[in-house]
């Protein structure tokens, strides 16, 4: 399984330090062998963590330069960071991103070998239209993504479901990572209100490979209380 923590815009750099050290040493602890992913906010990047892997919800494709307010590839090698969420729907309904841009993002990070977490998503007037207008929707934000690069993630992240405490049905989603397994071998996260009460009902669901986790996942214990479930899953799927 793999376990991601999106911390948005939450978190000063002390309070991702303490979180980092409770779940590093829960990971160490357990002997925790499922991937487990935190991307914090800029301001709280440190070098390397030992067992949790540290990526960045954004970064401008572009080595360096002029681009004020911006943060590039320089500024993430210097903490050795190499994965990459792309194409959050906050980053495409708040912060304007287009198909284009995002895919620009995308063939920048995967030229240079990030771990790419890419995301996928419909708002709810799009799955209200029907089966046919979701699954065309899905297909344009996959436009210029290349879904057999070998370090690509996909999450699928309905928008309605983000923050709202609402979660499609389990049905729901297996139908759509299905859809999505077709068309790509990538691993398959959920995201969309996961917490602590859903995440081992969705993690067991056929063709969910993880979960990424806003609000719930800002919680330390509950995040590795996540981590626990899964852990608890490959032992009784013999992982
Ligand atoms: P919530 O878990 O707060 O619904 O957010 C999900 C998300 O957007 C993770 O990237």
């Amino acid at each position: 399984m793999i376990l991601c923590a999106n911390f948005k815009a939450n978190k000063t750099r002390q309070e991702t330090q303490a979180y980092m050290a409770v779940v590093e040493s829960f990971v160490t602890a357990n002997d925790i062998s499922d991937t487990i992913m935190v991307f914090p906010p800029f301001t709280a990047l440190e070098h390397l963590s030992r067992n949790v892997l540290i990526g960045v919800q954004n970064a401008y494709p572009v080595q360096n330069g002029a681009y004020t307010g911006e943060i590039a590839l320089e500024q993430l090698e210097e903490f050795g960071i190499k994965s990459i969420l792309i194409g959050h729907s906050e980053r495409r309904h708040i912060l304007g991103e287009t198909q284009e841009s995002v895919t620009a993002k995308f063939r920048f990070f995967a030229e240079r070998g990030f771990v790419i977490i890419y995301c996928v998503g419909e708002p709810i007037a799009i799955r209200e239209q029907g089966d046919d207008a979701l699954m065309n929707y899905i297909d344009t934000q996959l436009v210029g993504i290349d879904t057999a690069y070998p370090d690509l993630i996909i999450a699928y992240e309905p928008v309605w479901a983000i923050g709202t405490g609402l979660t499609p049905t389990n049905d729901q989603i297996v139908a759509m990572h299905s859809a999505l397994r077709a068309k790509t071998s990538a691993p398959l996260l959920y995201g969309g209100s996961v917490k602590v009460e859903n995440a081992g009902e969705i993690m067991a669901l056929e063709n969910v490979d993880g979960v990424l986790v806003g609000s719930a996942a800002l919680s330390a214990s509950d995040f590795c209380t996540m981590v626990a479930q899964a852990a608890e899953l490959n032992i009784t799927t013999g992982e």
